[in-house]
């Protein structure tokens, strides 16, 4: 989604707007813009499309800019007006005078544009942001005094936003603030930074400073001052953050997302050091918060996610009830937010999100906490505005993720779900040692075993290639897999564009075997287990309707040889766990079909990384 940079100081501005807007690149944006000071007054550009085309804008004009040290950058992915040059950020007032870019919307912006107009205000875009510069402005007009002017200006603004904000009448200053959008200051040698994510300033420091909701901060040069928003100082948290300063890089692989499938094995191998370290020794999870009397009398537990969270959330649910017998709901959070829901003191809820940012997960989580009850947070980003919420803290320590399309931040939502639940199953004795033992013994295994499968990938590659012309995909699957089919099909969809759906086979019948035919590839996750028969038949229904078959299996049955037009092999892992062994082969599925179509794999269309808006 949007992203924004910002920077006040000894340096020229010009590179650190554009390689910070680069390092945000990946969050998914269709237009980008900066406005830098220069000398008299402050200049604008813009561009549609890729930042190469800001880039190439600027070319034209780097001598006039090359002195500037203070600017502001934003890449925009669009939501209130289609993505033009005149919708991109940075927005102005009437005269020009005031620069600011959002991330964000405002809600009550109809209201807003409604009343400005009648004061003269003129509107050149569509979008919501540009309400933000002709009130600063106004109010600027009234005090003389830009963090004055904001300070009244966000008593009047509705929703969320994450503003930065430059004055020609005050050339030295940038004044930033936040509700409910991610905003960091970068505390640097040469100046301030202020930006959406640390990856656009932690090239140039890792000191930062996290602004809370409703909180200004005025950077100069030299000084950084915060304020809440009725004027009254605050005193900084200055932060060191764990993040090494190095840029972005694929490590010789094509794309991000291919890098990030192979990075897997160690992803989980971290999670385990520290927490699982042989069959026999106890889970061990501090972050926890909760008391063992507390967990032994759970009775409820809800988890609410949205995208490939939600489908880790889906496989956290069969996992916890069967081990420990605890009822839990799962739902989008999207839903959660705008219903009655049942959630108090007495309930569990965990929030699952890569990205820590999600908007629908963040309002549900801050619902629940509100009504008392313990928040679980299971994240990527330990930094993120949901991990500031959390009561207790699962961070997945995935490494920072490029690929919109998720896949190691699932592996690792996973992986700490079997933690999470085997850890709560041996507090409350609610399975078998024996079990215990067994899925233990198992997890520490599951590296090599994905390891196994990435050796095998030119295999996978050449079955993707013969399904790359289909139209329409389905995956089918049962039980604890169901979620699986369900991830295997958004990887495809989110990534080539083809229209991917994912079924519990049970349900064929019930409607979508009507679809059927030669032209349809049907892929079923078949893992050995529980429902392996029951899968089995509904495949052979399928092929009875002539569909292509493929199969996803760690099974050596020779009947699947005549079901089954191809068949991808995994090795042998208990059912239970199956998940994480079976969803590599469907991510790389996803991939070459996408990287064989020639589609934007890293950053598929219409898709942002971390969705902060409702
Ligand atoms: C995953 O491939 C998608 N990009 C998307 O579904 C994502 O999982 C969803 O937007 C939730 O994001 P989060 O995990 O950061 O909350």
């Amino acid at each position: 989604m949007c992203g924004i940079v910002g920077y006040v100081g000894t340096n020229p501005v010009l590179d650190i707007l554009l390689d910070g807007l680069e390092q945000l690149e990946y969050r998914g944006y269709d237009s980008s813009g900066i406005a830098v000071k220069c000398d008299e007054e402050i200049k604008v550009y813009k561009a549609v499309g890729k930042l190469k085309n800001l880039r190439d804008e600027l070319s034209s004009h780097a001598y006039e800019i090359s002195k500037s040290t203070m600017g502001i950058g934003h890449i925009r992915w669009a939501t209130h007006g289609a993505p033009t040059t005149v919708n991109a950020h940075p927005h102005t007032c009437n005269c020009g005078s005031l620069v600011v870019v959002h991330n964000g919307i405002i809600e009550n912006y109809k209201e807003l544009k409604a009343k400005l107009e009648k004061d003269g205000c003129i509107f050149r875009s569509q979008t919501d942001t540009e309400t933000v510069a002709h009130l600063v402005a106004q109010k600027y007009a009234q005090t003389k005094d830009l963090t004055k002017a904001v300070e009244l200006a966000t008593k009047e603004i509705e929703g969320a936003y994450a503003l930065e904000i430059m004055h020609n009448d005050e050339p030295e200053k940038l004044v930033i603030t936040k509700r409910n959008a991610p905003l960091i200051i970068g505390i640097g040698h040469d100046g301030y930074y202020a930006a959406s994510d640390i990856p656009a300033f932690i090239k140039h420091t890792n000191k930062a400073i996290y602004l809370s909701d409703n909180q200004i901060a005025t950077l100069t040069k030299d000084s950084v001052k915060i304020q809440d928003v009725d004027g009254n100082e605050v005193k900084p948290k200055i932060e060191q953050l764990p993040w090494e300063p190095v840029a972005l890089s694929k490590m010789g692989y094509k794309h991000y997302m291919l890098k990030e499938i192979h990075e897997q094995p160690d992803v989980i191998r971290n999670i385990l050091v520290g927490k699982l370290h042989t069959s026999d020794s106890p889970v061990e999870l501090n972050e926890v918060k909760l008391t063992k009397e507390t967990l032994k009398t759970l009775n409820r537990i809800q988890v609410i996610a949205c995208g490939t969270s939600l489908h880790a959330a889906m496989i956290g649910k069969y996992l916890i009830e069967d081990l420990c017998g605890i009822p839990v709901d799962v739902e989008a959070s999207s839903e959660y937010i705008y219903r009655k829901t049942v959630t108090n003191a007495h309930t569990l809820v965990i929030g699952v999100s890569q990205s820590g940012e999600t908007a629908d997960t963040l309002t549900a989580i801050k619902q629940s906490k509100a009504k008392g009850s313990h928040i679980l947070i299971i994240t990527n980003r330990p930094d993120s505005a949901m991990a500031r919420e959390a009561d207790s803290l699962l961070s997945v320590n995935a490494g920072i993720e490029v690929s919109v399309a998720a896949t190691k931040s699932y592996i690792a939502q996973l992986t700490s779900f079997y933690l999470l639940a085997l850890y709560m199953a041996e507090i409350k004795g609610s399975a078998s040692d024996e079990t215990i033992k067994n899925l233990k013994s198992e997890m520490l295994l599951l590296p090599q075993k994905i390891e196994q499968i990435l050796a095998n990938k030119d295999y996978i590659q050449t079955c993707a290639r013969k399904y790359s012309g289909t139209r329409d995909f389905i995956y089918i699957a049962r039980g604890v897999n169901y979620p699986t089919a369900l991830e295997g099909a958004l990887k495809l969809k989110e990534i080539s564009y083809i229209n991917a759906t994912g079924y519990p086979a049970g349900e064929l019948k019930h409607g979508p075997i009507a679809m059927l035919d030669e032209t349809m590839p049907v892929l079923s996750v078949l893992m050995k287990g529980s429902v392996y028969e029951k899968l089995l038949s509904n495949s052979e229904e399928a092929k009875a309707r002539n569909a292509r078959m493929i199969a996803l299996t760690n099974s050596t049955d020779k009947k699947l040889d005549d079901l089954f037009d191809y068949i991808i092999r995994v090795p042998e892992v208990d059912e239970m766990l199956s998940p994480i062994i079976a969803i590599v082969p469907l991510q790389l599925i996803a991939y070459y079909i996408a990287e064989f179509l020639g589609k934007d794999v890293d950053q598929p269309r219409n898709l942002a990384k971390s969705v902060t808006v409702e």
